[in-house]
């Protein structure tokens, strides 16, 4: 192989004059200079060809490569093209672009631009499919970082993700599209450079929730004239209330087709708290991040992205059904007796307003299941709205995060984990529907916090407002650091309570746990739990529910970081890939 060529002597048509023939043929393979990339020359079986000398894999040099029988092999990984257009017959390496290649009066040029019949944007749109097909993590993220250079809006790949994740899983609506959903939502409140991360995030998850699965086969809607949304409504949470996860989604596919979208999220979330606490909170959970995906990528996606969602509900583990629900206390059997009255509770209601008493939100942490409730039942029949309640809720659920004691086994973090989830769910249900139905998911949330008080025992204190003359920017500094030491929940804790005592800007705490989060290989509860803390930061109303929604998801993080990293790895090679860094010296 010869070095680099410098003869870089331009034609007319701007084409490269690579040398003669037989210059060409003596030298093959070559790497020659065009248009500020480095182009492969090979002579091979009497022609000539010109590829991309970065092997689109991990930009191996592909005049390090061999050619044999037409195919051009890269010896890093043994990816394998067509020599004379490029294609490779290994999809997770990406087809090389090629360039023209024309012999004029015995001299051999290549054309100044390769040969592609997709603009960017299509391009990258095809490979996306392509590394959610193949489960590639990094033709997912040199895809996302493609599209983003392209100019592409982060909705198009997020509504990619949710075509793919509701078609190619049998058992539909699940984490992956779950963290999309969570990751769409926080993009706004990160650095342009981590919105891309977090896309990346939510795709790779999906893909990977895909991988091996069967694919999912809908039934069609009813050819029903006019039932009605309540007549919908009742036959949807019949063929729940039996399991029947056919009959549902041709019932939900039904509502989407005839009702408005307020009467089909109705109709889920009722069907979501007909029991109590579906599948540890997941399915309501799921239900609320497919509608506000939904929001991400247009109500025209309703259709599947909804009907994914049965099975999660005719399949769900019921509460009531196990044993911590029971006994001791029968909790269940409390919540069942409160809803058998929650009609009249809500009339009684009806035109009065509420401000939640003195001490409401201690009752909401006590250990008494009865007071709980018995407070819930009275602030209804005062006039408290299932968003006024869902607030004190998910704050006493975020309570429990922010002062979970790492006494504790490690996985119960996961218990308050779930509690907190669910509550924001639950919270941001109420904000979409005024459904009667949503006071069960309060509930049902506030009967979670009573069953996680032993996690808070004793309570990891919440940092108290006080002062400090430090920079903001330096508290944040400090706060990853943290993140990159094992066990440093209480001081992460502490310093997002400076952080406030400093003045600091909100926006930059987010952006800075944003950089924290996606730099880990953070998994579905951590995603979550930073979604759930800004989404309650953004409901308080008061300085310390405030600082109580940041607390908690960066305690949540420093418990679980630093990670191995490995998908930020993957990242940055797609990104220097793509910007047409070597990879590989
Ligand atoms: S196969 Fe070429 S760099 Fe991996």
């Amino acid at each position: 192989m010869s070095e680099p060529t410098p003869d870089d002597s331009e034609a007319e048509d701007g084409s490269v004059r690579v040398g003669t023939t037989e210059e060409v043929i003596e030298d093959s393979p070559m790497a020659v200079p065009v248009n500020g990339t480095a182009v492969a020359v090979f002579h091979h079986e009497d022609g000539f060809h010109a590829v991309d000398n970065r092997c689109p894999h991990m930009g191996f040099p592909l005049t390090e490569g061999t050619v044999e029988d037409g195919i051009l092999t890269c010896h890093w990984h043994h990816a394998r093209f067509e020599i004379s257009c490029g294609n490779t017959f290994d999809p997770w390496a990406d087809d090389v672009p090629n360039y023209p290649v024309e012999v004029r009066d015995g001299d051999v040029y290549v054309g100044v631009d390769p040969q592609r019949d997709l603009s960017p944007a299509e391009r990258w749109a095809e490979r996306l499919e392509t590394g959610m097909e193949e489960n590639l993590d990094l033709v997912v993220a040199k895809s996302v970082i493609g599209l983003d250079d392209a100019g592409v809006a982060p909705e198009e790949p997020i509504r990619t993700g949710v075509e793919f994740g509701t078609t190619y899983r049998e058992d539909g609506w699940s984490s992956g599209l779950t963290i999309l959903g969570c990751m769409a939502n926080v993009l706004d409140d990160l650095r342009p450079e981590d919105r891309r991360r977090a896309l990346f995030t939510g795709l790779r998850h999906v893909a990977s929730d895909c991988a091996g699965e069967p694919p999912r086969f809908g039934q069609p809607a009813l050819e029903v004239d006019d039932a009605g949304p309540e007549r919908l409504k009742k036959w949807f949470r019949e063929n729940v209330e039996v399991r029947d996860a056919d009959g549902a989604e041709r019932v939900l596919r039904t509502a989407v087709e005839t009702c408005d979208r307020e009467a089909v999220e109705e109709m889920l979330f009722a069907a979501a708290t007909d029991h109590i606490y579906l599948n540890t909170g997941h399915t309501l959970d799921f239900v609320n991040k497919a509608v506000e995906t939904l929001d991400h990528v247009g109500w025209d996606r309703a259709d599947d992205a909804l009907a994914s969602l049965v099975t999660s509900l005719t399949g769900a583990t019921r509460s009531e059904e196990l044993s911590s629900w029971r006994q001791p206390v029968d909790l269940a059997e409390i919540l069942f007796d409160a809803y058998e009255d929650l009609d009249d509770m809500v009339a009684e209601g009806e035109g009065r307003e509420w401000t939640p008493p003195e001490g409401f939100d201690d009752t909401l942490l006590s250990d008494d299941p009865h007071d709980i409730v018995d407070a819930l039942t009275t602030a209804v029949r005062e006039g408290a709205t299932t968003t006024e309640l869902a607030d004190r809720v998910c704050h006493a659920a975020a309570t429990r995060v922010a002062q979970f004691g790492t006494s504790n086994e490690f996985s119960d973090w996961n218990t308050v984990h779930h509690t907190f989830t669910y509550a924001n769910a639950v919270r941001q249900a109420t904000r979409r529907t005024d459904a009667t139905e949503l006071y069960r998911g309060v509930f049902d949330a506030a009967t979670n916090v009573y069953l996680d008080r032993f996690l808070n025992t004793p309570p990891a204190p919440i940092p108290e407002p006080g002062e400090t003359d430090r920079d903001p920017d330096a508290i944040l500094d400090d706060l990853l650091e943290t993140f990159d030491q094992e066990g440093e929940v209480d001081t992460a804790g502490s310093l997002v309570g400076e952080f406030f005592d400093a003045g600091g800007e909100m926006a930059d705490l987010k952006a800075t746990m944003g950089r924290g989060l996606l730099r880990e290989d953070a998994g579905f509860h951590t995603l979550q739990a930073v979604e759930a803390g800004f989404a309650q930061y953004e409901a308080a109303e008061t300085d310390h529910d405030r600082r109580v929604a940041m607390v908690a998801p960066a305690r949540y993080m420093a418990a679980h970081f630093p990670t191995r990293r490995e998908a930020e790895q993957t990242f940055t090679i797609a990104e220097r890939l793509n910007s047409g860094e070597a990879v590989h010296e």
